[in-house]
């Protein structure tokens, strides 16, 4: 597939108004993605489960407009008029116009909320931008009928690739790889794929509880974090590495090696950090309670054997990730001794997810 396939032929048929629904998941991603080329091309593969809990759920609403020079819509976080979010949608209009070139005809209503709390920390642009590039899809869908269901997740997956990066792995689940590596059958740059090689029973409905550590706006957003790896030193091999762990990860994840797992996924979450600590300029996204929570994490296993293990995004906040068989004790652990490091005790359980879903 190249970007031209998905430039639609004229359409035939014309479209009054209406309205469509999805609700589209986050993903955590395993192996991260981190350092990107215009446009929104990874520098590296990644890996991510699609999560189940933590989601955004979009209307969009459409009707035909007389005057079509110009995009214009209105945005409504939780019933209300957020004009802040408007110039990240218009960057995404301009971006995907050539792909879905009705965008000047309608006047758009889109109305979003998510199921997890308002500035938590958790990053609502993968599931926002998702649950939007499916409801632009739901649209041209009712121009073209006859699109299979797997070009229009493909399709849905790059738009939201061109939104924000990590979006175009939250249309589908359970695991989703992003970015072309000779490691993985199919995979591209343009668009998520579902992981083709077999998993063992032992990563189904795996438990991934999420610390709120820090619920701040960050000091350096992901944009500006992907930008600092142009010319980062460290750059080309960091990419190699990402390369070599999808390869690494196909017999871990083959052989239900849980260990082998939290080795690998720990190692990209600190990884990841020691990018952003190893740019210039050079900062940090964890806070002292984040190093808190690895070490009691780390002290944990160590005392229990038990297979808990954690990962970072770009923030303070810490993925617990471990087997669903496990989920009793490690909650118990969860609550009794990490709430503690949590702004106002708050945690989000959530668990690997399938993917999107059309309500309307
Ligand atoms: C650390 O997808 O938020 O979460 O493409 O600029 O929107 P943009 O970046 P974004 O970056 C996410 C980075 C990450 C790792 C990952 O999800 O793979």
């Amino acid at each position: 597939m190249t970007e031209q396939d998905f430039i639609p032929k004229p359409y035939t048929n014309t479209l009054k108004q209406g309205k469509v629904t999805w609700e589209s998941p986050s993903n955590i991603a395993l192996v991260k993605y981190w350092g990107k080329r215009d446009p929104q091309i990874p520098e590296n593969p990644s890996i991510s489960f699609t999560l189940s809990q933590c989601k955004t759920i979009t209307t969009l609403s459409y009707k035909q407009k007389e005057v079509t020079s110009d995009f214009s819509f209105d945005v409504f976080l939780d019933g209300e008029k957020k004009d802040a979010f408007k110039p990240k949608i218009e960057t995404f209009f301009k971006r995907v116009e050539q792909y879905v070139p009705f965008l000047k005809d309608f006047h758009f209503t889109i109305e979003t909320k998510n199921t997890f709390p308002h500035s938590s920390g958790i990053a609502s642009s993968a599931s926002g931008m998702s649950a939007l590039a499916l409801c632009l899809m739901s649209v041209e869908k009712l121009f073209n009928t006859e699109m299979s269901n797997t070009f229009f997740n493909q399709k849905a997956s790059f738009l939201a690739r061109l939104g924000s990066g990590s979006a175009c792995r939250s249309v589908e689940g359970d695991l989703i790889v992003w970015g072309h590596t000779k490691h993985v059958a199919e995979s591209s740059d343009l668009f998520g794929v579902k992981y083709p090689y077999t998993v063992h029973d032992n990563f189904k409905n795996y438990q991934d509880t999420i610390l709120l550590i820090d619920k701040g706006e960050k000091q350096v957003s992901s944009t500006v974090g992907h930008n600092l790896m142009h010319n980062h030193p460290y750059a080309a091999s960091r990419f190699q590495q990402a390369h070599d762990n999808l390869e690494k990860l196909k017999p871990i994840l083959e052989a239900g090696d849980i260990k082998g797992f939290i080795n690998l996924m720990e190692s990209e979450a600190l990884t990841l950090h020691g990018m952003m600590m190893t740019s210039n300029p050079y900062y940090i996204l964890m806070k002292p309670n984040t190093l808190e929570v690895i070490n009691r994490i780390w002290k944990f296993r160590e005392d229990t054997g038990l297979h808990i293990g954690f990962t970072l995004d770009a923030g303070a906040n810490v993925h617990i990730l471990y087997p669903e068989s496990e989920k009793v004790e490690i909650l118990n652990f969860i609550e009794n001794e990490l709430v503690a490091y949590c702004k106002n005790g708050e945690y989000i359980c959530d668990q690997i997810g399938f993917g999107a879903n059309q309500i309307e």
